[in-house]
């Protein structure tokens, strides 16, 4: 009677007979008739499983330890650890309750939790996700690129390309399977403590690093050399009312078309992004995490993505206890799958509620069929179920020589040159003694956001890296502590002194955005201002080190636009490094002794202070119109600005037509000159204006651009495609449409009008 039992439950749930043997653990076969397969033998509370993203147990110690009595009492440090510990988590991952872990920081741990995983019944992979946003930085032992906003600088996507597929293999080395990346938010608000997580303002940079950075995470999606891609977050959340993080947005449909959707829109139809995060905030009333509009008719309608759609960290619960949308805890989670979400972020009760709501009949089992059926398609196609393990000898391509190379160079191409008076490069044979100080001068606060701390021998400062540029300098060092917040008066004061008896000054400032210091920081996630000028006595030290009357340059390291007016009058150097990874130190002495031309162009506008935002360059007509009284209305530095060693100059843009039709196309050629004399990369941009049109358009919008690296006298013709897509608009239906009328093309070194050639051409009616 129990073998009958048992029987006649195994047929229930649909397993075959003999082990080994069924169909959805047969690589041979299609990847659709796996997961059916493996979906008719799964149980509801199988299936709910799949759907929940759990922390590992490294991570709950770890986080545990640093929560005090009180907090554990307090209802969010219950949410997330109640008392569970490492057994729990092991427990439910042999229960099947756990389709995917984050926060895994280790090869050896990402593997004893798989192997807790397969003992389920079924055998399911866990899927390991990871914020690998510039390398997977918040590992120890991997390589650390620049993020995302210095890498945009480069206006290099290949270059992104070549990044995000060493990143793919250092993580599948560590059995890492998905990133949280890439973040195609478009940044206008410096504000914002998460602007260095981004490809800055503009929608059509944003979407081609973007789309490069999928491409080259992915490939086909199908080795075991691939990881999946997560376009994040949608969307709204760079937006945010008073520049906080997970603040109210609230913008027109039509700017979210024009604006914030493009580059979310290229990288799921064009790039294939197989996985996409939503944003904390609410968007127009509706949080993102519930919102129907976005999940559904958007992304999945229009968009026709067909990956799956993760929550971010305990977001659905906030609909519960923050957003106050829903009464309840399950209701929150009813409400954010009835809106197409698939898969929750971290949190408790997921799986009781989840199948409550099932039982109750209020969720149909269908819906989450159509959830776990795409999430298990990307566990088919990442070859999880061949290869749930990592090798654990076989960690040789994490930080190996070809990925440092490419972080080098990546570091190189994304330090802008925002100011020089000629000071530099700097003459090391004048140059016999220079003071460095600042709080960023020698410590790994160069590698940004989103890592850990490296092994210091993997990581070269900034003086470490003008000590091995310059050997024969004498760098004097007065160390001002990492920490903007608490500087030392008297270290201010001992490097106004030095800084008497050097031949020049090297001051390095900016932000501090280690996350193993969360409530020290000053920038990056959850980590918001209400002023861009520099924190703390950094001010003060610039100055009196200024005040030596010996020439002074100001390097920055930081991942949001800093308001630095005063050094922009006062100082004959500039020099933006963002966050430039765990090479950065020497790209900068390279750039500061010459070694290297520089070449990036600013993502994003610098604006001289909190009250200038929102400045952006790609503003409407009107924008402007009135300038606010009692200031410059020029931002210190705008979009698409960085100096070289060398000049370029721009002449005889011309046209191939004059006028085209609607769908017609035409060709834009520059001859740029390399008028120096160094040889040297110049980022040549293209933007566009519709003169007239319906409804009100951007003085100018990015619509090209090209690296050209010429040698010294060097000229050479640029040529730009111009196609109907470049020329297209929302009419006032929000329809696209290219509108008959004038349109002048502009091209040039920056988004700086007085910068730019111009050109004019005419679409005809049909
Ligand atoms: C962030 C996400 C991130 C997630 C997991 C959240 O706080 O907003 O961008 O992917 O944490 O670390």
């Amino acid at each position: 009677m129990k073998k009958l039992m048992i029987m006649t439950l195994m047929a229930l749930a649909g397993c075959a007979a003999t082990p080994g043997t069924e169909p959805y653990k047969d690589a041979s076969l299609s990847v659709e008739r796996r997961v059916e397969d493996l979906l008719r033998r799964m149980t509801l509370e199988e299936k709910v499983g799949q759907m929940n993203q759990f922390v590992g147990i490294e991570h709950i110690k770890a986080n545990s330890g640093v929560l005090t009595e009180e907090e554990l009492k307090t209802n969010t440090a219950q949410a997330f650890y109640p008392g569970i510990g490492p057994d729990t988590v092991l427990r439910w991952a042999e229960e099947g309750r756990i389709g995917s872990f984050l926060h895994v920081l280790t090869p050896e741990e990402a593997n004893l939790l798989q192997e807790h995983v397969m003992r389920a019944r079924l055998g399911i992979p866990a899927i390991f996700g990871i914020d690998a946003i510039h390398g997977n930085a918040n590992a120890p032992g991997n390589t650390v690129y620049p993020t995302n906003i210095g890498l945009a600088s480069s206006f290099n996507p290949e270059l992104a390309r070549r990044i995000a597929r060493e990143t793919a293999r250092e993580m599948r080395a560590m059995n890492m399977h998905w990133t949280f990346n890439p973040n195609v938010e478009v940044a206008r608000d410096a504000r914002w403590g998460r602007c260095g997580e981004t490809f800055g303002e503009d929608p059509w940079l944003v979407a081609c690093m973007g789309l490069a950075t999928t491409e080259g995470y992915q490939g086909a999606l199908n080795s075991t050399q691939d990881v999946l891609a997560c376009a994040k977050h949608f969307v709204g959340g760079s937006q945010p009312v008073n520049g906080t993080n997970g603040a109210p947005c609230d913008v027109s449909e039509r700017t979210l078309r024009e604006v914030f959707f493009p580059p979310f829109r290229t990288n799921i139809v064009r790039g294939g992004a197989g996985s996409l995060m939503t944003s904390h905030n609410e968007l127009n009333g509706i949080p993102c995490h519930e919102n129907e509009w976005l999940m559904e008719e958007v992304l999945r309608g229009e968009w026709g993505f067909d990956g799956f759609v993760v929550s971010d960290w305990m977001d659905i619960e906030h609909l519960y206890d923050l957003h106050a949308t829903a009464e309840n805890l399950k209701e929150a989670f009813y409400r954010s799958i009835m809106a197409g979400m698939d898969m929750h972020m971290h949190g408790l009760h997921w799986n009781e509620l989840v199948c409550e709501l099932v039982r109750e009949g209020r969720i149909p089992e269908s819906r989450i069929d159509a959830s776990v059926r795409r999430i298990l398609t990307a566990k088919f196609r990442l070859g999880l179920f061949e290869h749930p393990y990592a090798d654990l000898d076989a960690q040789q391509t994490r930080l190996c020589a070809e990925h440092r190379a490419t972080a080098l160079d990546a570091a190189r191409q994304s330090v802008v040159l925002l100011k020089n008076d000629g000071l530099l490069p700097l003459d090391a044979a004048k140059y016999r003694r220079i003071l460095v100080t600042g709080i960023n001068a020698d410590d790994e606060n160069i590698l940004g956001d989103w890592s850990a701390s490296q092994d210091p021998e993997d990581v070269t400062t900034i003086l470490e890296g003008l000590r091995q540029v310059a050997p024969g300098v004498r760098f004097d060092f007065v160390d001002q502590g990492w920490d903007p917040r608490n500087m030392d008066p008297a270290k201010v004061a001992e490097a106004a002194a030095k800084a008497r008896q050097a031949d020049l000054n090297i001051v390095v400032a900016g932000e501090y955005m280690m996350r193993r210091r969360w409530m020290e920081r000053t920038c990056g996630e959850d980590t918001d201002r209400d002023n861009i000028a520099l924190v703390g006595l950094q001010q003060e030290l610039i100055e009196r080190v200024a005040a030596s009357g010996k020439p002074t340059l100001l390097v920055l390291v930081n991942g949001r636009p800093l308001g630095v007016e005063w050094a922009a009058e006062h100082l004959p150097a500039i020099v933006e490094a963002w966050e430039p990874g765990m090479a950065g130190g020497r790209a900068v002495a390279e750039i500061l002794f010459g070694e290297v031309n520089p070449s990036a162009k600013l993502p994003i506008t610098i604006p001289r202070s909190a009250g200038q935002i929102q400045v952006y360059y790609n503003h409407k007509p009107s924008h402007y119109f009135h300038p606010v009284v009692c200031s410059d209305p020029e931002p210190l530095y705008p979009f698409g600005h960085g100096l070289s060693y060398t000049t370029f100059a721009y002449s005889d843009l011309t046209l191939s037509h004059e006028t085209i039709a609607p769908d017609g196309r035409l060709t834009a050629e520059v001859t740029v000159t390399n008028t120096g004399k160094r040889d040297g990369t110049e980022i040549v941009q293209l933007y566009i204006r519709d003169l007239f049109s319906s409804v009100t358009r951007p003085v100018k919008e990015l619509k090209a651009f090209s690296r050209e690296s010429l040698k010294a006298g060097e000229s050479r013709r640029v040529r730009f495609e111009i196609t109907p897509e470049m020329l297209s608009m929302l009419d006032r239906n929000l329809q696209p449409i290219v509108e008959p009328g004038e349109f002048r093309v502009m091209v040039g070194p920056s988004s700086r009008d007085k910068e730019l050639l111009t050109q004019t051409f005419e679409v005809c009616e049909q």
